[in-house]
């Protein structure tokens, strides 16, 4: 594909940044469910042991929690939702169907992008606060039992939460067709960028040939 159809969406230190936040998470979803119920118990053995798995948790989850803060501040500013979103979000028959040319053009995130980065900024949130407070021996002991109780119960919930997003997140990626070359190869072509975020496009190529 020649250079002159492709636009850049990412830079390396984006996409650096976006994958060590997502390994990070997939150590932490795997780490946790093996802590979560006796059933999954059996993942522990990818962390060294019941021991270890434990113990290496919580500390992978502060550094996804400082690599989120970094894509906080790079993205924020393209999620924060406009009136175009409402009109798409109560579209979403057209969304399903792929009917693109009937909705709102979108900027650099659709609605659905931007209402996921909310849901994952919120439960980054809980997961951080709840994570210490139950943090065994460091933190824990510091707070009162019933407060860990609560913490214990809302660090699972968002955990669910954040895994169904991802889950989510990982399957849309897939689904809109060369979306994924974006934080791979960092580039899209012009022809998804005009199809799936028109007004992004229109942005980007101001003043240039279209
Ligand atoms: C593990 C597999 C993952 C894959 C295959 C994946 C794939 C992608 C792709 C292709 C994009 C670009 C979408 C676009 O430019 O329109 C993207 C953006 C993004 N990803 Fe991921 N991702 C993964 C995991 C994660 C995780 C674990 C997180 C956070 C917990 C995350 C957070 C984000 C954010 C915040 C964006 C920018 C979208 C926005 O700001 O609205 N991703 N991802």
């Amino acid at each position: 594909m020649s250079q002159h159809n492709l636009i850049q969406r990412y830079s390396a230190s984006e996409r650096s940044n976006h994958w060590l936040v997502a390994i990070c998470f997939v150590l932490l979803a795997l780490s946790g469910l093996a802590l979560f119920h006796p059933s999954m118990f059996w993942l522990t053995n990818l962390f060294g042991g019941g021991q270890w798995t434990r113990i290496l948790h919580p500390f992978i989850g502060v550094l996804m929690f400082v690599g989120f803060i970094g894509m906080f501040f790079r993205f924020a500013k393209h999620n924060a939702l406009n009136q175009n979103d409402s009109a798409w979000l109560g579209q979403l028959g057209d969304v399903m169907a792929k009917r693109e040319d009937k909705l709102p053009p979108a900027g650099k995130y659709n609605a659905g992008q931007k209402l996921l980065f909310w849901v994952i900024v919120v439960t980054m949130l809980v997961l951080i606060v709840s994570g210490v407070a139950i943090w065994q021996p460091y933190f824990a002991p510091s707070f009162a039992i019933g407060t860990v109780r609560l913490a214990v119960l809302l660090h699972a919930l968002a955990a669910l939460i954040l895994i169904l997003g991802i889950m989510v997140h990982i399957y849309a990626a897939f689904w809109v067709k060369g979306s994924v070359r974006a934080m791979t190869r960092g580039t899209v072509t012009r022809n998804w960028a005009r199809k799936h975020h028109r007004a992004w496009y229109d942005e980007v190529t101001q003043g240039r040939t279209k």
